[in-house]
């Protein structure tokens, strides 16, 4: 099939490129660097399929546009699927395949990294050593083993890092309207949310951007935190409020922050501005505290979830090709 690949990176084309040739399909890659809005979608004309990543926009109007220029199939190279209008996608017939599950434990152990990184300031540590300062004051950490840890959402992410702080010897409670029985198993418990927001000296988001989780954690849900509590969101960025975890670290009821994601990431991640004047005020603030870690949404970047998020994706092209449905179609397995 020919496929407009859009938001190309050079690593993108190299993991796709590499499974295009493994399964022998033959695909037509026609790689983009540009993300795809309504004033980019038109450059797909002529191709059956586009390939897309978590900031492309996917809106009625860009799919109006795919649509009337021959795209039939939209290949997403993520598992989230919330900047995908979906009713749009069905009215319009287009097929929307995913990569359900390429590698959770590359998100779950990145959310451990940052929880490990905060906690014991290897941010901080990592730069004093090279200045030549060996002065331990304000790296003071705490034990992992036998805190309190809270997984929102223990779908194949989130019992993946319930699995690694149970290893560590923290207490796990969970929340998720599925429970999984692997939780159990693992000497983890299903507790209401507001018990865990209470009792957790740490909190990992872990479930899917939906209209329930939009804004999950508000300043309601921060109200009712163990006060020092460390957030972690390695899920969307619009599950947490930014501004009201703002105001969450100025009162001190917010002990530290671990972010992955970040709700207004499309106008910053995955691009250099080091060179560029950053204009969003609430992220420029999120980054002023010497207690918030922000990493650009590099959960998923490990060369096993690169070489599995390719694979799939191919995958879904030639099952679309050959059997007129992806391999993993998004509206078969749209959950809550
Ligand atoms: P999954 O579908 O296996 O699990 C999500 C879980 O969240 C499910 O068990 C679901 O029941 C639960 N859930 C839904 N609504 C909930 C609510 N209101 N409260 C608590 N739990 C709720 O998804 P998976 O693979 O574990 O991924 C989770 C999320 O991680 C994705 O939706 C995506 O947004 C994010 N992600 C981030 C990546 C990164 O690079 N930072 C890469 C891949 C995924």
């Amino acid at each position: 099939m020919k496929v407009a690949v859009f938001s190309t990176r050079p690593y993108d084309r190299e993991f796709l490129d590499g499974a295009n040739e493994l399964s022998g399909s033959g695909h037509e890659l026609f790689y983009l660097e540009m993300r795809l809005n309504s004033h980019t979608a038109h450059l797909a004309a002529g191709h059956d399929c586009i390939c897309a990543f978590v900031n492309d926009q996917l809106g009625r109007k860009e799919l109006e546009i795919l649509a009337a220029n021959g795209t039939r199939l939209i290949a997403l190279r993520s598992a989230g699927f919330n900047n995908v209008d979906l009713d749009a996608a069905r009215e319009l017939g287009l097929g929307i395949g995913r990569v359900p599950a390429y590698s959770p434990d590359a998100i779950a152990e990145h959310a451990v990294a940052l929880i490990l990184s905060l906690n014991r300031k290897i941010h901080k540590a990592y730069a004093r050593v090279r200045e030549g300062n060996f002065a331990l004051e304000g790296l003071l950490g705490f034990d992992l083993k036998g805190k309190v840890a809270g997984v929102i959402g223990t779908g194949k992410i989130g019992i993946n890092v319930a699995r690694i702080l149970r290893g560590f010897g923290c207490e796990v409670l969970a929340s998720d309207p599925f429970e999984a029985p692997e939780l159990g198993a693992l000497g983890g418990r299903y507790v209401p949310i507001d018990e865990l927001l209470a009792q957790c000296d740490i909190i990992s988001l872990h479930c899917p951007l939906t209209p329930t989780t939009h804004h999950l954690i508000d300043r309601d849900a921060i109200a009712k935190l163990k006060s020092g509590a460390m957030l972690i969101n390695t899920s969307r960025g619009a599950v947490m409020d930014a501004r009201a975890v703002i105001a969450g670290l100025k009162s001190g009821k917010v002990g530290y922050v671990g972010l992955d994601v970040y709700e207004e990431e499309e106008d910053l991640f995955f691009e250099d501005l080091s060179e560029q004047v950053i204009r969003d005020d609430v992220f420029v603030r999120l980054m002023t505290f010497p207690n918030v870690l922000i990493t650009g949404h590099q959960g998923f970047f490990t060369r096993e979830a690169m070489t599995a998020i390719a694979g799939t994706t191919i995958s879904n092209i030639t099952a679309f090709e050959k059997e007129g449905a992806p391999l993993y179609p998004v509206q078969v397995e749209r959950r809550g």
